[in-house]
């Protein structure tokens, strides 16, 4: 017999949670989805009229989130009532990396994970499915079952009779195209051994998803399948990255390598653009993770390879600042650069472990002048990552910089390019790729430099327009 689900609960409104439930809740009419979250001001952005001030920016969320809130989708900080009337619960809260104790620096800190189970064993006042969607160290689930079955125990647990079943579910999403892969995803994995808990989530994402694409496994190979499917992502970045450091070296270029190498049907042509270094929340806490896990399990040749990852993308990131200050006569000191996106990626407002946050820290430590410039991140966001307030000066064209060691954020690109002595993009927004480099070249102080460190410029027209060009990888330019 299959359980009927129809009451989700989601635990954490974030990046995972909002847009995971929306998809659900589009797609499965009859059931009732409430994300909850203990962050008033995140649910107040969720449950907002105007659509454009939802907490996260992905591409065809607002258009879901109109259909279906106040249908079978709502938002709320209520959440032990929605723990009680739940049949499942999603726990999709952060899992960062601990900053202290045991395991600091690499392991996940699972406080907010345990929270919940916590909270959910308290409150669960029936047969209730608990869905790992959090990214968690392989084993959690035992954690998680070993918290809701004590509290039956407990005299402390008002309702005795609860019972509960744990999956893990965990969430493939790339942010930026967040809906889409949802949508039509890849695959979804279950993990779990109870078959009654699995057909209950396998019947829900069977609503828009093929059954052959739901592949269901034991719980934790379920839980290590996600964070090697990170470990095998992020390592190609930092091989594609690597190999690009060798072709500026050798006169190669790093887009005619990967190409070469992508139309093997063995490697494949996926992520395999060299960049910054990758950045956003989840693949360095993921491999560092990893790389405590293998240790915890004595296997400290498993733990070097995959740390080995995470050291290449930090090495690209200081490589990139340290050749830009090199080109630029070797002192940034009262110099004026123009930087092009600060999040993470392109089509989203995340900044978390952006490149740009250490690149322009290193460039700000150089005394360096930075406009900055991305179309969906606040200017409140990039002081918190650059742990340091913006500079209290308003600029008007043809100012010649005066501060050295600071920044400041630009609505229009154009504004901050009066005597700027370098352009740098670090997010491939569309809009830096249609740049008039003729308009540009006639407001820099020369010489002046292109850095793109995204390889989405048209190099002849950059070069045309007298500019001085790097490109990341592309050793073919001759300086
Ligand atoms: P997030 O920080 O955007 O959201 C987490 C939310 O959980 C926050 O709003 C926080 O207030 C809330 N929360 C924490 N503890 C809570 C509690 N006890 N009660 C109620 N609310 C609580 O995080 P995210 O990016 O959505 O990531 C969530 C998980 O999903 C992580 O484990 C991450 O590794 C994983 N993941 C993330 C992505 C991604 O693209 N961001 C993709 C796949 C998997
Ligand atoms: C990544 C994974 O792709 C998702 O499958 C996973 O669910 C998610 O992490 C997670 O667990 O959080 P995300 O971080 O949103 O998704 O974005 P990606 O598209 O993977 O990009 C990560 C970083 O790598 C970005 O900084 C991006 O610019 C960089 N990247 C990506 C490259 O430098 N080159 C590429 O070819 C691809």
């Amino acid at each position: 017999m299959t359980l009927k689900i129809q009451n989700i609960c989601c635990i954490g409104a974030g990046y995972v949670g909002g847009p995971t439930m929306a998809v659900i809740a589009k797609n499965c009419p009859n059931i009732k989805v409430t994300v909850v979250d203990n962050n008033k001001e995140r649910i107040d952005a969720w449950n907002s009229s105007d659509l454009s001030k939802l907490p996260i920016y992905e591409p065809g969320l607002d258009e879901i989130v109109k259909r279906c809130r106040g249908r079978n989708l709502s938002f709320s900080t209520q959440i032990n009532e929605n723990i009680a009337s739940a049949d499942m619960v999603f726990i999709s809260v952060n899992t960062p990396t601990k900053t202290k104790g045991l395991g600091a620096g690499k392991a996940s800190d699972l406080k907010w994970v345990e929270a919940c189970a916590r909270q959910v064993a308290i409150n669960a006042k029936k047969h209730t499915i608990v869905v790992e969607k959090s990214t968690l160290p392989v084993r959690t689930a035992e954690v998680i079952k070993t918290i809701l079955e004590d509290a039956q125990l407990s005299s402390a647990t008002p309702y005795k009779n609860s019972t509960f079943e744990v999956l893990s579910n965990p969430e493939f999403l790339s942010e930026g195209s967040a809906i889409q892969d949802l949508e039509e995803p890849d695959r979804v994995l279950i993990g779990g051994d109870n078959e009654e808990a699995i057909e209950a989530l396998s019947q829900i994402y069977k609503q828009w998803v093929p059954s052959k694409k739901i592949l269901k496994t034991n719980i934790w190979s379920s839980e290590l399948a996600k964070l090697t499917a990170n470990a095998f992502l992020a390592q190609r970045i930092s091989s594609i990255n690597a190999i690009g450091a060798l072709c500026e070296a050798t006169g190669a270029d790093v887009r005619e390598v990967s190409r070469a190498i992508g139309s093997d049907s063995r490697i494949g042509s996926k992520f395999l653009d060299s960049g910054p270094g990758f950045g956003g929340s989840c693949f360095k806490k993921d491999i560092l993770n990893l790389v405590y896990l293998s240790r915890y399990f004595g296997l400290p040749e498993v733990a070097d390879f995959w740390e080995g990852v995470v050291f290449l993308n930090t090495w690209h990131q200081h490589r990139i600042s340290e050749l830009i200050v090199k080109k630029l006569f070797g002192t940034l000191s009262g110099k004026k650069i123009v930087v092009l996106g600060f999040a993470f990626k392109a089509n989203t407002n995340d900044t978390r472990e952006s490149a740009a946050i250490q690149i322009c820290k290193d460039l700000l430590q150089e005394g360096a002048l930075l406009f900055i410039h991305d179309p969906k991140v606040d200017s409140k966001q990039i002081e918190v990552d650059l742990e340091r307030p913006q500079m209290n000066k308003s600029i008007k064209a043809g100012d010649l910089p005066s501060q050295s060691g600071e920044w400041k954020t630009i609505s229009n690109l154009y504004d901050g390019l009066p005597n700027s002595d370098a352009i740098l993009i670090l997010t491939e927004w569309l809009e830096y790729s249609n740049i008039n480099w003729e308009k540009v070249a006639k407001t820099m102080r020369r010489p002046a430099w292109v850095f793109d460190a995204r390889s989405i410029i048209n190099p002849s027209q950059v070069l045309q327009s007298g500019l001085k060009l790097w490109r990341v990888g592309d050793g073919s330019q001759v300086h």
